[in-house]
């Protein structure tokens, strides 16, 4: 079995300096917000997991019978050697590609050092002769990537990419479009715009999970920063915005109350019924994905939905 190689581009101070950066940041702004990156400590990636498999939440199931479906055509039409992951989490429905690509190397990306050993550590058992190279990093942050054979496929999954703003998006898709050679490609998932009441309910369900995993930020700056949030003293909020089109999720403050933020010497006073903003989850249409793609210096090749038209996922190949 080949090892598991495993590079950490995230030094703990760096990541702590970015974590006290964008909390003194966000909790002193009007109105509040936290970028949702800190989300996915360990308990958070395992969160995430269990969002994925509620009956609400359809676009990881979406997602996995556009994959299912074509992972052959997307095979057929880039041929990658090496498959690079942005934001792989447990990589699960990345096995569709890993499988049907004439693959060397498979390199997942994520901030998430727990879901990155885990998937690697079952995949390297599985497909021993595949070379693993987990990158801990930001995909938002210049990436290096290992010198592995091309073609190289992009693969950026679960509709992620609506988690950045559109400002956001553009440079991001541009530093993505700078990674590629001509025969590379880009095959990128994004969730669709639908029925309000459809999307509500994925972003908040009956079990609680997902308001679970919405809190988990304020654990996280309790833990890493000293902090005194009660996460029982918020509430989840998930709703949708029409204009902008996308869910944006928040964590009402149920009193008022003071928190304190120890490691940045911070007070931060919240009024009743204060709402921190936490996440948004753009959704798409087609000529808007085209668009954004073409703006990056992407021609969009391919556009493959689920049967209900409720994800598509769509490929660039650099000609
Ligand atoms: N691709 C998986 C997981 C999606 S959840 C799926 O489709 O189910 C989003 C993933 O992106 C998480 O694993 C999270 O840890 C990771 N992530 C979020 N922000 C990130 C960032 N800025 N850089 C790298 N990874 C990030
Ligand atoms: N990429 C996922 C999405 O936008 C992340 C996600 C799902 C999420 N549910 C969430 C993020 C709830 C914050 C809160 O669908």
């Amino acid at each position: 079995m080949s090892p598991l190689h495993v590079t950490l581009t995230l030094p703990e101070d760096a990541t702590d300096a970015a974590l006290r950066a964008d909390v003194l940041r966000g909790l002193t702004a009007t109105p509040k917000w936290l970028p949702p990156k800190w989300f996915y400590d360990a308990r958070g990636s395992e969160l995430f997991e269990r969002i994925t498999e509620l009956p609400e939440y359809y676009p990881t199931r979406a997602e996995r019978e556009v994959l299912a479906a074509r992972s052959g055509e997307i095979a057929a039409a880039s041929g990658a050697r090496t498959l690079v992951e942005l934001g792989s989490g447990s990589s699960e429905k990345t096995r569709y590609l890993i499988d049907a690509l004439p693959l060397s190397a498979y390199v997942p990306v994520d901030v998430s050092e727990s879901a990155l050993t885990q998937a690697g550590g079952a995949l390297i058992e599985e497909r021993p002769d595949l070379e693993v190279h987990a990158l801990i990093a930001d995909f938002t942050a210049p990436l290096a990537l290992p010198a592995t054979p091309g073609p190289r496929l992009v693969a950026f999954l679960g509709g992620t990419i609506g988690n950045l703003l559109p400002v956001e998006r553009a440079g991001f898709l541009a530093s993505v479009r700078a990674l590629l050679a001509p025969g590379d490609g880009l095959l990128l998932g994004t969730d669709l715009v639908k029925d309000e009441r459809v999307l509500v309910r994925a972003y908040d369900d009956a079990a609680g999970v997902t308001a679970a995993f919405n809190k988990n930020v304020l654990a996280v700056v309790d833990r890493e920063l000293g902090a005194d949030f009660d996460p029982d003293a918020f509430d989840h909020v998930a709703l949708w915005d029409a204009e902008r089109e996308w869910i944006e999720m928040r964590l009402r403050s149920r009193t008022a109350q003071t928190v304190k933020v120890p490691a940045l010497d911070l007070a931060v006073d919240f009024a009743a019924g204060e709402e921190l903003r936490t996440e948004v989850s753009a959704k798409f249409r087609k000529e808007g994905v085209t668009g954004e793609l073409a703006a990056a210096g992407l021609e969009l090749t391919h556009w493959w939905t689920d049967a209900e038209g409720r994800f598509a996922l769509s490929l660039s190949v650099v000609r």
